[in-house]
């Protein structure tokens, strides 16, 4: 079965995407499955899915439903966090190898070192950090929600943010708030470099720079919005502006394109040979891979209880001091 539809998508790519879609629906109700893909998977994954949406709206997603089985299309962390929320429920992972090398920068034994440095201080970390990390801390936080529960910290109170050094420092910077910051950074956003955007810029002068605030300060600086990556979508289709610039994960242009068909979307380069900086590990999510995963029930997410129970309550947190 798995033959038959790789060779067919190789051929004829529309009719191959038709038959696997309708596979899919198939094991799908069959599974009383539900779908969650990231805005950053490629487009097949994003229009077969039931819910697509940044971290924060796929978290609430696998909070409240009533599947039996959640299919996960993002990285390792999210799925992680699904399974974390749902004890009860079947998790997979088209790819359990498609993993987070943000989350992967900060190691449960080195953060425990570098947490004890600070005793008292509030411990905010990004979702996109292991179940380990998310043990260790008090509340965890997306790129859409971070603001919103840094602002109900008392001010006297230190807070450590990690793992994501430049959303932490954009947080900083706007709130005027100090922070104490683990030194990660996604290598996607990362790779955006001032002089290549200004480049861009000057290149498309009709264009607006936008950009998500895992980018770097030297990015950010010269942006006319930046936001997360829902706070970026609802900015394009509701500004009267027809020209962006948009420096995150090009997955994004997808969805960007879909709700403003009359807009153009420039993904922002990352350097003159190379103009894409893609998040890898989201394309690991394949039509093939999802299929393949439902149908055999496996890869699945597995945590071990004690982790499970220690990590849950900085997830509470998070969705209880930014409702939906
Ligand atoms: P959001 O989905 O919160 O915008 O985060 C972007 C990201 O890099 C996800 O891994
Ligand atoms: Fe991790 Fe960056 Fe990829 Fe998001 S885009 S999954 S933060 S590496």
């Amino acid at each position: 079965m798995t033959r038959d539809i790789a060779s067919t998508s190789q051929g004829n790519g529309v009719h191959a995407h038709e038959e696997i879609f309708r596979r899919i629906r198939v094991l799908k109700k069959e599974m009383n499955a539900l779908i969650l893909a990231h805005y950053y998977t490629v487009p097949e994954i994003q229009q077969i899915a039931d819910v697509v949406g940044d971290s924060l709206a796929l978290a609430r997603a696998a909070e409240k439903n009533d599947a039996d089985v959640i299919v996960f299309a993002g990285v390792y962390f999210m799925a992680e966090t699904a399974k974390i929320l749902n004890p009860g429920k079947q998790v997979l992972m088209p790819d359990t190898y498609a993993g987070c090398p943000l989350a992967d920068s900060c190691p449960v034994e080195e953060f425990r070192k570098f947490k004890k440095q600070y005793p008292g201080a509030v411990v905010i970390t990004y979702i996109n950090s292991t179940a380990d990390i998310k043990a260790l801390s008090d509340i965890t936080c997306t790129s859409s929600n971070a603001e919103q529960i840094i602002r109900q910290i008392p001010e006297e109170k230190q807070i450590i943010f990690a793992p994501d050094k430049n959303l932490g420092g954009y947080i900083s910077r706007k709130l005027g708030r100090e922070m104490i910051l683990w030194q990660g950074c996604c290598y996607v956003h990362d790779a955006f470099s001032e002089p290549i955007i200004l480049n861009a810029c000057r290149e498309h002068p009709n264009a607006e720079l936008i950009a998500h605030p895992e980018c770097r300060e030297e990015v950010l600086r010269h942006a006319a919005f930046t936001g997360s990556t829902k706070a970026l979508l609802d900015y394009t289709s509701s500004s009267s502006r027809e020209q962006f610039i948009v420096a995150t994960e090009p997955g994004i242009l997808y969805e960007m394109q879909r709700r403003s068909p009359l807009k153009t979307f420039i993904p922002a380069p990352k350097d003159p040979e190379n103009p894409f900086s893609v998040c890898t590990q989201m394309k690991q999510n394949t039509l093939e891979k999802l299929y393949e995963c439902m149908l055999s029930r496996k890869p699945e997410i597995v945590i071990d209880e004690a982790l499970r129970l220690a990590s849950l309550g900085s997830i509470r947190k998070m969705l209880q001091m930014s409702p939906g």
